[in-house]
C-alpha cells in the first residue's frame, strides 16, 4: 500500500512511520511527502529516506480548486492509497477528502475530543492540558473528516502528567508515544484490521498492544 504524507514542520512522525515501512515491519511504501512550509525540517528527512517530496502552498494558487487539483495530481501520480497527516497545519481541501473517503489519518498530541480543534496544535495543546490541571494526557490517531481534529478514533494511548511538567517536558514524552502509536495505527490499516461501523472504528483480530 502506498502512503502519502502531509507535514508542515520537523517531520519526526513522518520519519518514525516511514522507517517502520522501510524496515519491512509495516507492509507499505512511503511514496511521497507534501509540505506547505518552505525549508521545513521534514524535507531533509524525506531526502535522507529517499521519499519524493513536494512544496505545495495554498498561497501559490489563486483558485482553491487548482490547489486541490495539484494535490490530487501528486497523490495519483504516486498511486497513494492512504494519506497520513503528520503535523500538517492546514485542512485538506474537501475535494481531496472526497477522493480518499476513510483513507486519511491524523495524529494529535492529546486525548481527543479534549484539547483539539482549530489553533490547538504544538505547544498550545500541552499548555492547555497543564492549565486545566489534567492528571493524564496522551495521543490520538483518528480518521479525518472535514472538521479539525475530528473523525472516528483509531487508537489512543495515555501519558501521565508529572507534577513538575512544563509544556516542553510533556511535549517530549508525548512525542515519543506519537512515534509508536502512529505506526501501530498504520499497520492496522494496512493489514485491513479496521472496520468502521456507525462512525466508530472497530479493531479486528484482537488486541494489538
Ligand atoms: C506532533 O505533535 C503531531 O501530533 C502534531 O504536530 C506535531 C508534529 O511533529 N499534529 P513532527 O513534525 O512529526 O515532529
Amino acid at each position: 500500500m502506498n502512503l502519502g504524507f502531509f507535514a508542515s514542520g520537523s517531520g519526526s512522525n513522518f520519519e518514525a512511520v516511514a522507517k517502520r515501512c522501510l524496515s519491512g515491519e509495516i507492509t507499505a511504501t512511503p511514496a511521497m511527502l507534501i509540505c506547505n512550509v518552505e525549508g521545513a525540517g521534514v524535507f531533509e528527512r524525506a531526502e535522507r529516506l529517499q521519499v519524493p517530496s513536494y512544496l505545495v502552498r495554498r498561497e501559490d494558487f489563486t483558485d482553491g480548486r487548482d490547489f486541490a487539483a495539484r494535490l490530487l495530481e501528486i497523490l495519483h501520480e504516486h498511486r497513494v492509497e492512504l494519506i497520513l497527516l503528520a503535523g500538517y497545519l492546514r485542512k485538506l481541501p474537501p475535494a481531496v477528502l472526497r477522493a480518499f473517503p476513510n483513507r486519511v489519518l491524523n495524529i494529535h498530541p492529546a486525548l481527543l475530543p479534549a484539547f483539539g480543534g482549530k489553533g490547538m496544535y504544538g505547544h498550545r495543546v500541552h499548555e492547555a492540558v497543564l492549565a486545566a490541571g489534567c492528571r493524564i494526557t496522551g495521543v490520538t490517531v483518528h480518521l479525518v473528516d472535514e472538521e479539525y481534529d475530528h473523525g472516528p478514533i483509531v487508537l489512543q494511548r495515555e501519558v501521565e502528567i508529572q507534577k513538575d511538567d512544563t509544556p516542553e517536558t510533556l511535549a517530549a514524552r508525548v512525542l515519543e508515544v506519537e512515534h509508536q502509536i502512529y505506526g501501530d495505527a498504520v499497520k492496522l490499516f494496512v493489514e485491513n484490521r479496521l472496520s468502521i461501523e456507525r462512525g466508530q472504528v472497530r479493531i479486528l483480530g484482537g488486541s494489538i498492544l
